[in-house]
C-alpha cells in the first residue's frame, strides 16, 4: 500500500522518455501501450536517493503470497510469488526488484506476460495494459542460490549459514529472495509457505500457521496481516529451539539458534520479552500486530538485531557474556511501534526510527530500576557531536551516532519542553493516526505542535540539525 499524494517525479520523466523514444524510432513493437493510449511504464525507482534502483512506481502492493523451498545442502531456493497490486496509473509495463536467482514464467492474471531482467529489476510487460485502479495479480516463478545484498552497509541479504540460511538487512534485504516493491513507502501484507528439510525450523514474521510434512521436507506457514514494509520481512533456517506461547492472547514465538547455550543470556533476554512489550505498550499505544516473538542467530556475521516485524532477529554478539540484556530488546521492540507499524515514506528519515528506539532503550532501563532517561539524556548530550545531523545525515552515517543517540536527544527534548502528559499524548496519537501507515519527520513536528499548541519547528532544528549545542530546555 502506498500513502495517498506520492508522484514519485521519474514515473513522469521516465513516461516522457518512452513516448520520445517511440514517436522518433516508429518501433511499434516496443512502443505498445506507451504511446496515444496514454499507457505508460511504471518508473523503475521509487526515487528515494538513500537506496538507487530499489523501489517501483506506477503500482501498489497490497498482498504478497509467498512459497519457497530451500535446501541447505545445495543452497538452492525454489520460490513463487502471487503479488497483488493495485495499478496507479494506466501501466503498460511494471518494475520489481529482484537480486540475482533465474526467473522462470511470469503471468499478470491468468495470461503469460513477458519479462526480462535488468541488474536488480524484473521488468514485467503484460499482454494487456492495466487501467489505473485496476487490482491485478503478478504471479513469479524463479529460483536460484540465493545471494548478499549490495546494501548501504553491505551486511544486508540472504546469508547461506551452517545449518541454513537468514534473510535478513536493512535498507534492503527483501528482493535477494522474493520479487517485491522494495520500498517502505509501499507496504502489504503477507503469507509464506516454507519447505525445508524435516528437522529443520522455518521462522517468519506473524501468526503461525498449520505445518505438514511430506516425503522428508516440512512446510511451516507463517501469515503477517498488517501492511509491512518489505526490509522487515525476514526468513531464518536452521536448527532452533522453538518456543511457542502466547501472550495477551495472540501467539508470541520465539527461537533461539540450537548451538547457543539452553539457559544462557539469548534464551533468558527473549523471555522477557512478553514483559517488555507491556512496559512499551503502557508508554507508546497498544501493541499494533498480532504476534509476539524474537530469534537469536548464531552466526557471528550477523552483529546487529534487526526490528523484523513482530519477531525482531539478534545476532549472537549481544548475548556473548551469557548475561540477560534486555535493552537490546527493548530497543527492537520499541521498532514496533516506531519504524514497523508508522514506516518512514523516505530513508532520510531513519532518525525516527532509531531516535524513538534508543529513547525507549532509556526508558526501560530507567523502568528496569537503571539510569534515570535524564541521567542517560545528560550523558549523550556532552559527548554528542553537534556537527552530525540526525534528518539526511547521508547513505553513510544512515546508522551513525546522530541518527541514534542526537535523535533520543531530540526525544527528550521535545519532553521537556512540552512536559510529560503531552509528550506521552504526541507520542500514542503518532502511533495511533498512523498506524500501519508512515509518516514524515515534518508530520511529527505538525503533530506536536498540533497537540503542544504551540511552534516547535524551532525546537526540532535546533535539536536535529542545528551545528551546536542546543541549550537546555
Ligand atoms: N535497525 C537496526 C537497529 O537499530 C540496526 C541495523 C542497521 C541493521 N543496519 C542494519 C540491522 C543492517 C540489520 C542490517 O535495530
Ligand atoms: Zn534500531
Amino acid at each position: 500500500m502506498v500513502p495517498t499524494g506520492r508522484t514519485p517525479t521519474s514515473n513522469r520523466l521516465a513516461a516522457t522518455a518512452t513516448a520520445l523514444t517511440c514517436a522518433v524510432a516508429l518501433i511499434a513493437a516496443g512502443c505498445t501501450g506507451d504511446d496515444s493510449d496514454g499507457f505508460r511504464p511504471g518508473a523503475a525507482d521509487v526515487g528515494d536517493p538513500y537506496v538507487p534502483g530499489r523501489g517501483n512506481g506506477g503500482y501498489d502492493v497490497t498482498h504478497y503470497g509467498l512459497d519457497v523451498r530451500y535446501d541447505p545442502s545445495t543452497d538452492r531456493l525454489t520460490g513463487r510469488a502471487v503479488i497483488t497490486a493495485t495499478a496507479m496509473q494506466d501501466l503498460s509495463r511494471l518494475n520489481l526488484d529482484l537480486i540475482g536467482l533465474d526467473v522462470g514464467t511470469v503471468s499478470v492474471g491468468d495470461a503469460r506476460a513477458d519479462h526480462r531482467r535488468d541488474d536488480g529489476e524484473l521488468v514485467v510487460t503484460p499482454r494487456d495494459g492495466l487501467p489505473h485502479g485496476r487490482q491485478f495479480t503478478v504471479t513469479v516463478d524463479y529460483a536460484g542460490v540465493p545471494t548478499a545484498a549490495d546494501g548501504a552497509l553491505g551486511s544486508g541479504g540472504f546469508l547461506h549459514t551452517a545449518d541454513g540460511a537468514v534473510a535478513l538487512g536493512q535498507p534492503d534485504s527483501a528482493a535477494t529472495w522474493f520479487p517485491v516493491n522494495d520500498h517502505p513507502s509501499d507496504k502489504a501484507s503477507y503469507d509464506l509457505a516454507v519447505t525445508v528439510p524435516d528437522g529443520l525450523a522455518a521462522l517468519s514474521n506473524g501468526v503461525p500457521g498449520p505445518k505438514s510434512s511430506a516425503d522428508g521436507w516440512t512446510t511451516w506457514r507463517w501469515s503477517e496481516r498488517t501492511p509491512m514494509a518489505s526490509y522487515l520481512s525476514t526468513l531464518v533456517i536452521g536448527d532452533y529451539r522453538v518456543v511457542s506461547g502466547s501472550h495477551a492472547g495472540r501467539p508470541m514465538v520465539t527461537a533461539v539458534a540450537a548451538s547457543l547455550p539452553a539457559t544462557g543470556g539469548a534464551a533468558s533476554s527473549l523471555a522477557r520479552t512478553g514483559e517488555i512489550v507491556d512496559f512499551l505498550a503502557s508508554r507508546f499505544g497498544p501493541y499494533p500486530f498480532d504476534s509476539y516473538g524474537g530469534i537469536v542467530v548464531a552466526d557471528d556475521r550477523i552483529g546487529y538485531a534487526l526490528e523484523t516485524q513482530s519477531r525482531p532477529v539478534y545476532g549472537p554478539a549481544f548475548f556473548t557474556d551469557d548475561r540477560p540484556n534486555p535493552g537490546v530488546v527493548a530497543h527492537e521492540l520499541a521498532h514496533q511501534w516506531f519504524g514497523d507499524s508508522v514506516s518512514l515514506s523516505r530513508w532520510s528519515d531513519i532518525w525516527l526510527n532509531e531516535g524513538f528506539a534508543s529513547y525507549a532503550e532509556w526508558l526501560w532501563e530507567e523502568h528496569d530500576g537503571g539510569r534515570t532517561a535524564q541521567h542517560n539524556f545528560d550523558l549523550q548530550y556532552a559527548a554528542t557531536d553537534w556537527s552530525q545531523p540526525s534528518v539526511e545525515p547521508g547513505r553513510e552515517r544512515m546508522f551513525g551516532t546522530a541518527v541514534y543517540k542526537r535523535g533520543a536527544l531530540a526525544v527528550h527534548a521535545l519532553r521537556r519542553t512540552v512536559g510529560d502528559d503531552t509528550f506521552f499524548r504526541i507520542l500514542r496519537t503518532w502511533t495511533t493516526e498512523r498506524a500501519a501507515g508512515n509518516g514524515t519527520t515534518s508530520d511529527l513536528v505538525a503533530l506536536a505542535e498540533r497537540r503542544a499548541g504551540r511552534q516547535l519547528r524551532p525546537l526540532f532544528d535546533a535539536w536535529l540539525v542545528g551545528g551546536s549545542a542546543p541549550t537546555l530546555p
